[in-house]
């Protein structure tokens, strides 16, 4: 039901959906907030604004997530939902053309229901418009016919809790986002965090894991469950066929190993990229648009999907004047720094 456009090109370490994942997604996500692991600051807040919204028996308040994708906002809606015992509807900005759309999604809805939008940025202006009345006052104005005999009708909605997520906040137009009661933010996840989502993913796939298995799967998911989750299902792999059904700390290297992917979490799109950028530009700066059109990938996957992690690991910075690779993202590729010829990286990178 989920809308993706992106291109994944089979790329394991990619943290959108595939196909073949959402089955197994679903039977991986938790269902409860005391289950969901990690974002803690978001679990407390939402914890409490659940609890006050079920003890007035109202809905919850318009919910705004944000963050890189793969993170569990998806997850997030869906407990929000279970946790106030209603349904949910899932859609996306895409997904919804025109106004006749999303006046026959609210229209369906029940008291209390809770309407995803994934990717909420990218909603048109004319369909935005009619969230507006929709989440202020629960009305929705239709015209029906056109020219003179074109009559305006409105249309009283039950009441529900709109949940939108998005990579891209700065991206959504400021009426849309005041109308969010909560707005918050998803940050990646610490290593010991992704180690315990394998764990208990393990658990719900039945296949023995050790810690160092475990550890080995966490540190390379670039901080991202859904990654972590897919790339424990290829150590399965290796594990059933080569490891006596046990994914160890060796079964989990290979199967790291055979995919290409680093003792960091970089697959070969990520060293592509910056080796790129070494190699033809002396590190940056360089534009977003050079650095897509060198590589072959869309600038927005470049910006939403390989930025958000080589920058939280220090490996690429943005600057006023265009991105540049950083020392240790030399170090890492085991390039020699070059002030002299790379230019200064003080100059470069604004500092
Ligand atoms: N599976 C995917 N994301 C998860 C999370 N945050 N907690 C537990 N299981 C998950």
């Amino acid at each position: 039901m989920i809308e993706n456009e992106m291109d994944f090109e089979g790329r394991l370490a990619a943290p959108e959906y595939s196909p073949e994942d959402s089955e197994i997604e679903n039977s991986l996500r938790p269902k409860q907030l005391d289950d969901y692991i990690g974002q803690e600051k978001a679990k407390e807040n939402l914890r409490v604004y659940i609890k006050a919204a079920r003890l007035r028996g109202e809905p919850l308040d318009h919910v705004l997530l944000y963050g890189p994708p793969g993170l569990g906002k998806t997850t997030l809606a869906g407990i929000v939902a279970n946790e106030m015992g209603v349904n949910i509807r899932i859609t996306s900005g895409p997904a919804i053309e025109k106004q006749g759309d999303l006046v026959a999604i609210l229209s369906n809805l029940e008291s209390g229901d809770v309407l995803f939008i994934d990717e909420i940025h990218r909603l048109n202006r004319t369909v935005e418009e009619i969230l507006y009345p929709a989440m202020e006052d629960g009305k929705i104005d239709i015209i029906i016919g056109k020219g003179p005999s074109a009559r305006s009708y409105q249309l009283s909605l039950p009441k529900f809790t709109l949940i939108g997520a998005t990579t891209r906040a700065g991206q959504i137009s400021a009426p849309l986002r005041d109308r969010f009661g909560v707005i918050l933010r998803l940050e990646m996840y610490k290593p010991e965090e992704l180690a315990k989502i394998v764990k208990r993913s393990s658990k719900i796939l039945n296949i023995p894991i050790e810690d160092n298995g475990a550890l080995q799967i966490a540190g390379r998911s670039r901080g991202t469950p859904r990654i972590a989750n897919r790339l424990l299902k290829r150590a399965r792999d290796f594990a059933e066929v080569k490891y006596d059904g046990v994914i160890t700390d060796e079964a989990a290297n290979e199967a790291l190993r055979s995919m290409e992917i680093d003792g960091l979490g970089l697959d070969s799109i990520d060293r592509r990229l910056l080796t790129t950028m070494i190699r033809n530009y002396n590190g940056g700066p360089v534009g977003l648009e050079t650095i897509a059109a060198a590589i072959g990938e869309e600038s927005v996957t470049i910006e939403d999907v390989y930025e958000p992690y080589l920058m939280q690991i220090g490996f690429l910075a943005r600057t006023p004047r265009g991105r540049c690779v950083t020392p240790a993202g030399y170090q890492h590729l085991g390039i020699q720094f070059n002030p002299g010829g790379n230019g200064d990286i003080q100059q470069k990178l604004d500092l």
